[in-house]
This record gives structure tokens, sequence and C-alpha cells, in this order.
């Protein structure tokens, strides 16, 4: 087999559903009279929040869909951008809300997910878009384990029974990813920095999604052949030219390509692989709530994946 068979193409999948969103958006601009609107915000000045921000600004114009950006200094008060979001949930004209995370330490980020509209929650994060995704009964699924799911059931022929095991908790990846895993009926385990002896986990998946935050942490003596990986990290490695600046480090995963891909069945790289299914979710979430919020049918375009 070689590598490219082996690669599941995450830039194909997101063009796939792209495809499938952008008649969706100009069939509500014809019916509406304006474009589903996503506002995004951002506080500070991380340089990973602000190229991920600047993809989906980029990914929804491009795909009909209007983006509207608020940046905001790392000193605004919590208060401050309380007001923003109440501003924004009153706002019909705004269809999706999206705070960019992680915020800086002095606010809440808790009480920001708590304030957005549920209506209005196109990350899934509010606690009624997660009760009701652990119901079996979603609304707003998070983009990033959407996308794995999205790619999973496109490249597995049947993933009933499968046992798929997690690296991380998260409430962004780790905890949704299970749901979504436990709702197509596989055996899930969770495992996190404290599980003891991660590998003897880990190497009876069938399914391994790693989202750890480490880089090519995940190495061959993690997984059982056959076995599809999924990698959700993303962490820019130091640039070997010191001299220059500009150049910068390379994009790696949290799993070490070159050596799982030896055992590994399948497995997504990075760049090009979760990254672009993240923010197609993010769109396709967008598209609904906008249909959603003017009380307006809309198709499912993820048939056959939940
Ligand atoms: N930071 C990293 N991933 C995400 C995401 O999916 N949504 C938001 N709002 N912030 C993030």
């Amino acid at each position: 087999m070689t590598i490219l068979n082996k690669m599941i193409n995450g830039k194909m999948y997101a063009e796939k559903m792209l495809r499938e969103i952008y008649p969706l958006s100009k069939e509500f601009l014809e019916n509406f009279n304006r474009k589903p609107c996503l506002t995004v915000i951002q506080v500070g000045e991380n340089s990973a929040s602000k190229i991920y921000v600047k993809n989906k600004i980029l990914t929804a114009r491009r795909n009909g869909i209007e983006s509207r950006e608020i940046l905001l200094t790392s000193d605004v008060s919590e208060d401050e951008l309380i007001q923003h979001i109440s501003a924004l949930n009153k706002d019909e004209d705004v269809d999706g809300i999206l705070v960019q995370l992680p915020l800086p330490k002095h606010i809440s980020e808790k009480k920001i997910i708590n304030i957005i509209s549920p209506s209005k929650d196109v990350d899934g994060f509010h606690p009624t878009n997660f009760g009701n995704l652990f119901m079996g009964d979603p609304k707003f699924i998070p983009c990033t384990p959407l996308g794995c799911l999205y790619m999973l059931k496109h490249e597995i022929e049947n993933i009933k029974g499968k046992n798929a095991v997690i690296i991380g908790r998260s409430n962004i990846v780790g905890k949704p990813m299970a749901s979504l895993l436990l709702s197509s009926d596989c055996s899930v385990t969770i495992t996190h920095s404290r599980t003891k002896n991660i590998q003897e986990h880990t190497r009876k998946a069938d399914i391994l999604i790693v989202a750890v935050g480490t880089p090519e942490m995940i190495d061959e003596t993690f997984i059982k052949p056959g076995a599809i990986v999924i990698d959700v990290g993303i962490n820019r490695l130091k640039s070997k030219n010191e001299y220059h600046p500009s150049d910068k480090g390379k994009l790696v995963g949290d799993v070490n390509f070159e050596k799982v891909l030896k055992i590994a069945e399948k497995i997504t790289p990075v760049p090009g692989g979760v990254g672009p299914m993240t923010i197609a979710c993010l769109m396709h979430n967008t598209v609904k709530a906008a249909y959603l919020n003017k009380k307006h049918y809309f198709i499912n375009v993820l048939e056959g994946i939940l």
C-alpha cells in the first residue's frame, strides 16, 4: 500500500461537505434576502487563534456566508465581552456566534459559553447543546469531533462494534467525540494524562483519536496493526533556521506520522486532515442555525453520518 492510499484526505472531505453547503447558503439568500451570518469574537493576540479565525472568516466568505469579526484586546473585561455577546444574541441578522478559545485567564470560559444563545451556538459548547448531544438528540455538534466522525463514516464500511479509544478528555474534542462514537455503536474508552499504562488501552483500538496537544507524542508502540488513526493535534515546531525569523517551523500533529504510517491502516495528515474538516463543519452549523432561526426546515446534509 502506498502512503497516498493510507492517507485520509481531510481537505477532500471538507470540499465535499462545502459543495453541499454552498447551494444551501445561496438558497437562503434568495429566500430571506440576506446571507447566513457568522460573527467570530477574538480576544487578544494568540497567534494560533489568529490563523484559525482568519481561515474561518475566509472559508465563510467563499461559501456564501457573511462573516463578521470582533477583535478585542486581551485586557478587555469579562463584562464588556458579555455585553458584546448579549447584543449579538439579540441581533436578528446574526445566525452564529463563535468566541475563539482560549480566552485570557481573567475571563471565565464557562461563563462566556453559558451566555451565548444555544440557538446561535455554532460551536455546540453551550450546556444545552452539549446535553442534547449526550442524550442522543443533537442540534449543534462541536465542529472538530463532527468532522472526525464524518471522515470515519466515509472511511470505515461498518463502524458498529469497533473499539474506539480517545486520548484527551476536553469539552471541545474528547468528550463530544466519545458521545458521537457511542451513538455510532462503538465501544468507547477515553484516556487522558492520568491514565496508567495508556498503551494497554490504545493498542486495543480499531479507531484511535488523538487530541493531546504534544507534538508527535504518539508513535508505533501505541498502535494496533490495522488501526484507523485520527490526529487532532496541530503544533508548530521551532524553526530550524534561527537567522531567518520569517522561516516558520514545520506544522506537525500529536502523532508521529512516519512511524505510525508503517503500522496503521489509515491516518489523517497534519496539515490537511482534521483542520479543514473542522472549518467545513462550522460552515454547516452556521447555515443550519440560519435556517432554524428562520423557523425553516434544514435539509440533513449529514444523512448516514449521524
Ligand atoms: N479553539 C480551538 N478549537 C476551537 C473551536 O473549535 N472553537 C472555538 N471557539 N475555539 C477553539
